[in-house]
This record gives C-alpha cells, sequence and structure tokens, in this order.
C-alpha cells in the first residue's frame, strides 16, 4: 500500500491539492477523461491496483443551475461515486478524503450552521451533495468529509474573475447583497488538507478513523457577494485596468436562476479548528494572497 490518489486534479481545489501534497509523497493524479465517475468499475480497477493509503476525491458535478435538468448525472457523481470510494475505502483499508457544500443548507438558520443542524437543501446539486455525504457516513471506513463554501480560485472560472471581467467592461455593476457565506480560496483548502495528512504520523488510515467524519472548513468569516465583490475590486492588482464607476446592492431575486441558492449560508468551522489545531484565514487575508498571487 502507498501513496495518495487524488481524483480531480483539474478542477479548483484539484489543481492547488495536486501542488499542496507534492511535499508529502507519491501522489497519483488523475481527472476526467482519464477516469470518468460515471464509470465505476474503472474507478475499482484503479484503487484494487494501486492501494492507495489516502484517496482524496475533488471531483464534482459543480454546476448547480444544470443539475436541475440533470439530476441524475449529479446524483451518479455527487452522491454514487463517493458511496463506492468510501466502500473502496473500506476495502484497501485506505482513508478517504471528500468535500461537500454549505447548499446542502437552506439558508434560513440566520447563523453559521453547524455540523449537526438539519440540513434542508433547496436544489439538485445540494441534494446530490448531501446524499453523497450520507453514503459515505453509511460505510464504516476511515474518511472526512469537508463541508466548504463559496470557492474561488483565479485559474478557473470563478465569482472572483467573473466580478475582476465585468469591471473591466462595465461602468455600472449590481451584485447580490442578500446572500451571504464564506468565500474559500481553494489554496487555503488545499494547504489545510495537505497540513492535516501532515500530521496523521506513519498510519494515516488509523488516525485519520480515530477523527472520522463531517467537518465544515472554510474561509474565516462570511461576507455578502457585495462585499466580496468590493474588497476583489480594492485588491485588483490592475486596477488601472478597470473601468467600472459604480458598484450597487440588487436582490437574488432580481436574478431568476433554474436552481434556488440559500441566502445565509456561512459555516461555522469551530469543530475543524478545535480537532485539527489548524484554521483557514480570514477571508479577507486570504484573498489578499490570492489576488497578490496572480
Ligand atoms: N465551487 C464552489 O463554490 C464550491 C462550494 C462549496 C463546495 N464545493 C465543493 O468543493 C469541491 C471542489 O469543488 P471545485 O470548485 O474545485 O470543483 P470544480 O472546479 O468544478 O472541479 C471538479 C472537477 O471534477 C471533474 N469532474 C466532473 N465530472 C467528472 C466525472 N464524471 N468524472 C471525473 N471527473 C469529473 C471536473 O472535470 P471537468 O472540469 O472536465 O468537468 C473538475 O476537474 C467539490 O466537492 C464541490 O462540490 C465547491
Amino acid at each position: 500500500m502507498s501513496g495518495i490518489l487524488l481524483l480531480g486534479k483539474f478542477g479548483q481545489l484539484g489543481w492547488e491539492l495536486h501542488r499542496s501534497l507534492a511535499p508529502l509523497g507519491e501522489v497519483v493524479a488523475i481527472d476526467y477523461p482519464d477516469i470518468n465517475l460515471l464509470e465505476l468499475d474503472n474507478l475499482v480497477t484503479l484503487i484494487r491496483r494501486m492501494h492507495p493509503e489516502i484517496i482524496i476525491n475533488a471531483t464534482a458535478y459543480t454546476a448547480v443551475d444544470q443539475a436541475e435538468i440533470e439530476s441524475e448525472v449529479a446524483g451518479a457523481i455527487n452522491a454514487t461515486a463517493p458511496g463506492k470510494l468510501a466502500e473502496l475505502a473500506k476495502e484497501n483499508k485506505s482513508a478517504l478524503i471528500h468535500y461537500s457544500t454549505d447548499y446542502v443548507f437552506d439558508g434560513l438558520k440566520g447563523s453559521p450552521y453547524l455540523e449537526n443542524d438539519t440540513p434542508n437543501p433547496l436544489g439538485i446539486y445540494g441534494s446530490s451533495k448531501l446524499a453523497g455525504e450520507r453514503a459515505i457516513a453509511e460505510v464504516d471506513a476511515a474518511t472526512l468529509v469537508f463541508r466548504t463554501s463559496w470557492v474561488y480560485s483565479l485559474r478557473r472560472d470563478s465569482f472572483v474573475n467573473k466580478v475582476l471581467d465585468w469591471a473591466r467592461t462595465q461602468s455600472e455593476l449590481r451584485i447580490v447583497d442578500d446572500q451571504v457565506s464564506n468565500p474559500t480560496w481553494c489554496r487555503m483548502l488545499a494547504e489545510a488538507t495537505a497540513l492535516l495528512l501532515a500530521k496523521s504520523g506513519n498510519n494515516p488510515a488509523a488516525w485519520i478513523n480515530e477523527r472520522r467524519g463531517l467537518y465544515h472548513l472554510a474561509g474565516d468569516g462570511f461576507a455578502s457577494r457585495l462585499e466580496w465583490a468590493k474588497l476583489i475590486l480594492d485588491y485588483d492588482p490592475q486596477r488601472d485596468q478597470q473601468v467600472v464607476s459604480s458598484l450597487e446592492p440588487a436582490k437574488t431575486s432580481d436574478y431568476p436562476t433554474p436552481a434556488k441558492r440559500p441566502l445565509f449560508s456561512a459555516l461555522n468551522c469551530e469543530k475543524f479548528t478545535d480537532t485539527f489545531s489548524i484554521r483557514l484565514p480570514k477571508w479577507q487575508e486570504a484573498l489578499e494572497l490570492a489576488m497578490a498571487s496572480g
């Protein structure tokens, strides 16, 4: 048995995980089309052949609106495949690390969500991710599920890149101020995952098994999309290219989308910090670092 198997190396998070995990030892990183989570036989063959110590699943069906019309595909990737990964982890005595979402909540609580708050997803994406969490929890294996929120990267399409594009092409921007959560730079999420594994010693599966379960892990603090956008514009290293002159608040109801989003879905991440003595930095600090990193 050896090494780390990383699924989803081209995604926002997967890309950063590939980089952050490199100092820990052998990492086999793979993504679609070399592995397709809709074809479980290939996954089974790969894992039985490799016997990884740790499986990290950074793949997901993340098209929140498209999921409303592709519920079967979303369910297969976000629920069936993670359940199968947990079974394979058990069979191979590996540990599994998987990520879930704040969209499992309906956003009505009014204060940051705890792990044991009752989920109530508003759309297919959230329900498929919740089904994935549950499929993993049903298997008696060394599994960690990290629920995260508003993940962004500067190298793939993300809210941050969209705001930067809009600011270079539009003089007036209207951004919703009634959606609130924790902006999370994917690099920080990857670094926290790698740091945790670095602490796990020479039997990571046993170490993880003692701490197995569901944790919230997202940028520290929360903001509305409007507050987030303001800071993106402030930290933009190429501010001289901005043509935007006004940034106004809007409401989610002004922009109907196929999938409903939770309004207040901030996550309380204290359980993760208490358990692993690791915390993600303040979301503003991480944004400043991300913007400075180009
Ligand atoms: N993005 C967010 O705001 C957000 C918020 C909360 C939680 N999360 C969770 O955080 C995790 C990482 O998200 P992310 O933003 O990094 O996702 P992402 O950028 O969309 O990356 C997902 C990766 O999965 C791959 N993939 C999709 N379908 C596949 C299939 N059938 N077989 C194999 N690979 C497949 C994608 O490949 P293609 O690019 O080729 O499709 C992509 O490389 C996910 O669990 C997500 O649910 C994300």
